[in-house]
């Protein structure tokens, strides 16, 4: 059971913004093609951070000067309770997570009137969702293109600060969706043989996590053209000489998330060039779990590992050089133009809403602009509690190639004649969800997803 003391999280919240009203709208359903029909209702999760109600249409309300709390929202109708069975009330609701007072939905506009009256400060989050915008603009009368910018900094510092550090039961929930991770992921591996679709193999993945209560935790990456990084196209039939590239994940019942990512020989055997790449890449995943401890930032971690990435390359004759030269001018971007890692927890991408400057950032650790190390979403200071993916990757972009070589970028670093000979290659990434402890850090999940030449060959052809 799920037993976070939501009460606590809300103090915590009052104190550390200290003024004014804080406002949190849950989420609404989302129609899809037709107002009934609605995609699977999603609750916010800074909402379900703080008040744990997993229904739509309600708002909390919380006074960081008197220590009011409210939660407003609607009682289900007659013609509710027909079509959906009976649901608990608006009051019922707020007693179980400890808020005394509740109202209807359309309450809430009076206390917010009283408190624009007295001149207070509101405090509300950056919204992503269209509807919850257009509420936003009438209960404050804020323009929504306007919305962002008034956005509260000190609440979103301060909800980033709490989401940050992780809870013992939230640890737990995570290793949770980690081990339905892992069932999706050693289920791929099996189903990898040629003449398979991918859209088969994503569907029962995607049927796996649905299985377990809760969704996957984002649309699911899986392709035989694993260089297209976030590849959502699924209707190739897999080729033996291909690999195929599985990002994927779970979320539980209470919504926290796993993410990993594997890539494996479609039919069960590494050819020689598959597997020294591969063999780099496990280098890149193995030496991040080494260098994560509090204290350090992810940023050097990144670029610790890049130069594991440019090492490996420069020994198999695609790159040259000096690695620190080579990783600082960014020229190993090529080959892994993304990031190393991001923060995860109710959100796969944590808090990615609140704004990745705050989230991944501080005012010690600024992000980069430079291509590649731009695209990292996670760069500060380790605490103990931080959960943060570990996914490097290693692709052959045909594209970005062909406009490095003309474009002559990196010469020093890059030998375009071999790079040429690998267009054809694909890509590689493995990604495994890591806790920063005291000492250091530790890979979540009861059993780890095969991950070495020897452990994938023998799982897929068992
Ligand atoms: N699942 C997307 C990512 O790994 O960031
Ligand atoms: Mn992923
Ligand atoms: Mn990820």
């Amino acid at each position: 059971m799920f037993n976070a003391d939501y009460k606590k999280r809300r103090e915590d919240l009052r104190k550390k913004v200290g003024n004014g009203l804080i406002i949190l709208p849950g989420n609404n359903e989302a129609p899809c093609n037709y107002p009934d029909n609605t995609y699977k209702f999603r609750q916010d999760s800074t909402f379900l951070y703080f008040f744990g109600i997993d229904q739509p249409g309600i708002t909390g309300v919380i006074d960081a000067e008197s220590g009011e709390e409210y939660l407003f929202g609607d009682d289900v109708t007659m013609d509710d309770i027909i079509w959906m069975g009976p649901q608990p009330g608006i009051k019922e609701l707020a007693a179980k997570v400890g808020v005394a007072n509740s109202a209807p939905y359309k309450a809430i506009k009076e206390v917010v009137q009283t408190a624009r009256k007295q001149n207070r400060v509101i405090h509300f989050l950056p919204p992503y969702r269209h509807d919850i915008m257009l509420y936003l603009e009438d209960l404050l009368d804020i323009r929504v293109a306007q919305l962002k910018a008034h956005s509260s900094l000190p609440l979103i510092k301060a909800v980033v600060d709490l989401r940050s550090v992780k809870e013992t039961c939230e640890i737990e929930e995570i290793e949770r969706a980690c081990d339905i991770g892992y069932e999706m992921h050693t289920t791929a591996m099996r189903l990898c043989k040629p003449g398979v679709k991918e859209q088969y193999i994503s569907g029962v993945l995607d049927g796996i996590a649905s299985s377990y209560g809760c969704m996957t935790s984002f649309a699911t990456i899986l392709s035989q053209n694993g260089e297209t990084l976030h590849n959502h196209y699924h209707g190739n039939f897999l080729e033996t000489g291909r690999m195929m590239l599985t990002d994927a994940g779970a979320e539980t019942n209470y919504h926290y998330s796993s993410d990993f990512t594997r890539t494996v020989p479609v039919g069960g055997k590494f050819d020689n060039r598959q597997k020294d790449v591969y063999n780099i890449v496990v280098a890149c995943h193995d030496h991040a779990i080494d260098f994560a401890y509090p204290g350090t930032t992810w940023k050097e971690v990144h670029l610790n590992v890049c130069k594991v990435l440019t090492q490996g390359l420069k020994d198999l004759g695609l790159m040259k050089g000096n690695v620190d030269d080579a990783v600082a001018a960014g020229a190993h971007a090529l080959f892994m133009p993304h990031g190393l890692g991001h923060m995860m927890g109710l959100d796969v991408h944590d808090m990615e809403n609140l704004g990745q400057i705050y989230v991944g950032y501080d005012d010690e650790t600024r992000p980069s602009e430079q291509f590649g190390l731009a695209s990292l979403r996670m760069g500060r200071r380790l605490q103990e509690g931080f959960v943060i993916t570990d996914e490097p990757g290693c692709y052959f972009i045909p594209a970005l190639i062909d406009k490095w070589r003309a474009e002559k970028m990196h010469t020093d670093f890059l030998n375009y004649d071999v790079i040429d000979t690998y267009k054809d290659f694909g890509g590689i990434r493995l990604e495994d969800d890591i806790l920063i402890t005291k000492e250091g850090s530790r890979f979540l999940g009861q059993k780890r997803i095969p991950l070495t030449v020897e452990e994938v060959e023998s799982i897929m052809n068992e």
